[in-house]
């Protein structure tokens, strides 16, 4: 297996059935070896700095119905919220004053955020913050209205694929979404020019080694600017509540293996992986992530964007995630960074 990784970080791709092989056959010793090789590439590239961006989670309320998401729609039992416009600036003042140089509007497909509303927000910021990037993470629109908030200023866009295999997606979805238009969403958000994000959860129900394997090609052909990959942690109060959880370790390697197919990648050690062990957005540096995206969200919204259970950063302790995290990456001998952090060809 040791020649796959060596060959994957040579030549930034492998077959499918090469890929399904390394995730079948992973184990500690294997582990290590790829932690190590994409170790070694982070720090070519990007040295010891990890990029922090601001996470706002602004709305939860939702119109799709995901069966693996706690703010799903037909989901009674999420109290709903949404900040206004002079929260969200609150929350963006807050976050530049503590270092943050990108913004990350996160929310569920809320009707009220038409694309005219998301436009004036953006230039609102952007005109209050011009040395900042904002990304956006507000799911599926036409491509018009991706292009009206790109003219508006909005930087990145962070869309989740959440699975590359069609009959997967359908097992994960309602009949009313579809993998064809989620790819559709990601195509025109990089042919407009944002950095874009896509990622899928690991280790969500029904998946396999192949379908990972699939995610991993669709990726190496995108050829997005951010990967966010975390564990499936089951909601309780979602069709999937007692579905198993994602295992920390097939997340790291597969952060792992994303390092070496793309090594400029922005990757994110993600509030998941923070959750389903202590130590997991550490762990997911080590193996090969290179961001962070604390919370930025007022404290007493936390607990309500439940899209899995047990969250963290969701407390009262949480109202300092820049200071937990910095301390977190020290501890590991990585630095948190002020600056944008934009992918090194958007520089
Ligand atoms: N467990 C882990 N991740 C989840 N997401 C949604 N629900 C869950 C869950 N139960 C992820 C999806 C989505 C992102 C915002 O959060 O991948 O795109
Ligand atoms: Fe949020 Fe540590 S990063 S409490």
């Amino acid at each position: 297996m040791r020649e796959l990784i060596d060959r994957l970080a040579q030549e930034h791709t492998l077959t499918q059935q090469e890929f399904i092989d390394l995730l079948e056959n992973r184990d500690a010793a294997l582990d290590e070896y790829l932690f190590q090789r994409a170790a070694a590439v982070r720090q070519e590239v990007f040295g010891k700095q990890v990029y922090l961006r601001g996470l706002i989670e602004f709305t939860n309320y939702c119109k799709n119905d995901c069966y693996y998401c706690g703010i799903r729609r037909s989901n009674r039992e999420a109290q709903r919220y949404r900040l206004g416009e002079g929260e969200i600036l609150a929350c963006c003042r807050e976050g530049y004053g503590l270092g943050f140089r990108t913004f990350v509007l996160q929310g569920g497909e809320d009707p009220y955020f038409t694309t005219a509303r998301m436009c004036a927000l953006v230039e609102t910021i952007k005109r209050e913050f011009p040395d900042c990037a904002v990304t956006l993470s507000i799911g599926e629109r036409p491509r018009e209205d991706y292009q009206a908030m790109f003219d508006a200023g909005a930087d990145r866009y962070l869309l989740r694929h959440e699975t590359a295999d069609d009959a997967h997606y359908r097992l994960l979805h309602p009949a009313d979404m579809s993998l064809e238009n989620r790819k559709r969403c990601l195509w025109d958000l990089k042919a407009i020019g944002y950095q874009v994000g896509c990622g899928m959860m690991v280790g969500s129900p029904g998946q396999t080694a192949a379908h990972l394997a699939e995610d991993l090609l669709f990726i190496r052909e995108l050829e997005p600017q951010m990967v966010g990959i975390g564990p499936f942690i089951p909601q309780h109060s979602t069709p999937f509540a007692v579905k198993p959880a994602g295992t920390l370790e097939m997340t790291l390697f597969l952060l792992g293996l994303l390092r070496l197919m793309l090594p400029r990648l922005l990757l994110p050690a993600t509030t998941a992986l923070g959750t389903i062990h202590p130590q997991g957005r550490e762990l997911g540096i080590l193996a090969g992530a290179n961001v962070c995206m604390p919370n930025l969200s007022p404290v007493s919204v936390r607990k309500k964007y439940a899209l899995y259970d047990n969250k963290i950063c969701t407390g009262d302790e949480s109202a300092q995630c820049r200071g937990c995290l910095e301390a977190r990456l020290a501890s590991i001998g990585y630095e948190a960074v002020v600056g944008r952090g934009d992918h090194p060809d958007f520089i």
